[in-house]
């Protein structure tokens, strides 16, 4: 089978449930008008042609519906081919012509080459599928809470404890896990101390708090966003070919997220609620920037109301034009430890979000940092 064959029996498929037309073609291919149309010929052959067999082994029977049906579908390919073949032939002489060394016609030029591009486009493979980003999950809670970055086993026990009650006392109706729940910390690339705690107490500790979890919500929704920590697992499973695509070794199984009736959303995956965007903050280089001015800097580039955790730092920034308000964009700060091995002495602080949805989408975000001194936590609401 060619790759016209191919599209021609996927396009036949759709279109035999008769809400299938050409610029669904168009759409779902990727392709020109004029090439959306000679699949759909084909495609229109190929029905033709099934039922003029189903007919010859006796599988059914013709009514007169059938008949005329057939019969217009033939005239209707018949009519196409002809038109097609006349545009390709018409198509061949003007590129022969257009093309030609010397030709000073530039209309003539762009008509032929754009005939000759059409003619031949599908010589060219499509892109590979798992390139294109999986769709953002749309998320319809009115109350959300984020939590992220609590790094499991290096967790703040009572920051944790207080996001929580914040949630309970504000009465959310869904929690958003956005990233680097577990730390994975033997599955790093990094040097690792070999007394470190290992991945199955990571995960033994990730379901215990689910289970917490459950205990207090037991029926909101629950949402486990993929961080960067999280894809260490990922890369280490893709790394070790002899767990490749079993079930058993994906952090979703591991996490016995369905159990807990969490909900996963991968790694390049985002959420929203409303207009408010959220991401973990490894997604994408080009516009979540991290730095002194993460916020300033992210808010500039995404112009969109967003929660962002990743870099441990609760930072605001409201985005103004003289228009008005063009987005306000929250970085969160961290549930875990705020002075790692790794850092040293940092500048993180503890920290997490909590959103308000009203009926048109607008989100109001009270960004919350939780301040530790000696022992003292209290909150405080930066935005
Ligand atoms: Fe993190």
């Amino acid at each position: 089978m060619n790759v016209d064959e191919i599209i021609g029996s996927i396009v036949a498929k759709k279109l035999s449930n008769k809400k299938y037309g050409r610029y669904d073609v168009m759409k779902d291919f990727g392709l020109t008008e004029w090439i959306a149309r000679k699949h759909l010929n084909s495609a229109n052959l190929i029905i033709t042609n099934d039922l003029k067999k189903k007919v010859a082994n006796g599988l059914i029977e013709l009514t007169p519906e059938m008949e005329a049906e057939i019969a217009q579908k033939e005239t209707e390919i018949e009519t196409l081919q002809s038109d097609i073949n006349k545009q390709f032939e018409g198509a061949k002489i003007v590129t022969d012509t257009a093309l030609t060394k010397g030709n000073t016609d530039l209309d003539m030029q762009v008509n032929a080459r754009l005939l000759a591009l059409h003619d031949s486009i599908l010589d060219l493979p499509f892109g590979a599928e798992e390139e294109n980003l999986p769709k953002p999950v749309i998320i319809g809670c009115k109350r959300p809470l984020f939590l992220s970055d609590i790094h499991f086993p290096y967790h703040d026990f009572k920051a944790l404890q207080l996001a929580i009650e914040y949630g309970i006392k504000n009465h959310t109706d869904c929690i958003y896990l956005n990233g680097d729940i577990i730390d994975a910390y033997q599955q790093s690339r990094f040097n690792k101390d070999a007394d470190s705690r290992n991945f199955q107490t990571e995960l033994n500790m990730v379901r215990t708090f689910f289970s917490m979890l459950r205990k207090v919500f037991p029926d909101i929704p629950i949402y486990y966003k993929l961080g960067n920590h999280e894809l260490r697992h990922e890369l280490y499973i893709s790394q070790n070919r002899g767990v490749l695509g079993i079930e058993e070794f994906q952090l979703e199984y591991l996490l016995h997220l369905r159990q807990y009736n969490i909900t996963l959303v991968e790694g390049r995956q985002w959420a929203r609620f409303g207009d408010l965007f959220v991401f973990h903050g490894h997604e994408g280089g080009s516009f979540l920037k991290g730095g002194v001015n993460a916020a300033q800097n992210t808010a500039k580039l995404l112009q969109k109301n967003a929660v962002i955790g990743h870099i441990h730092k609760t930072q605001s920034y409201l985005f103004h034009t003289p228009f008005g308000t063009c987005a306000q964009v929250n970085y969160t700060g961290c549930l875990s430890n705020i002075n790692p091995r790794y850092v040293g002495l940092g500048n993180y602080n503890l920290g997490f979000a909590f959103a308000v949805i009203d009926e048109n989408g607008k989100s109001n975000v009270s960004n919350i940092v939780i301040e530790n001194n000696n022992g003292t936590y209290s909150l405080r609401i930066a935005v």
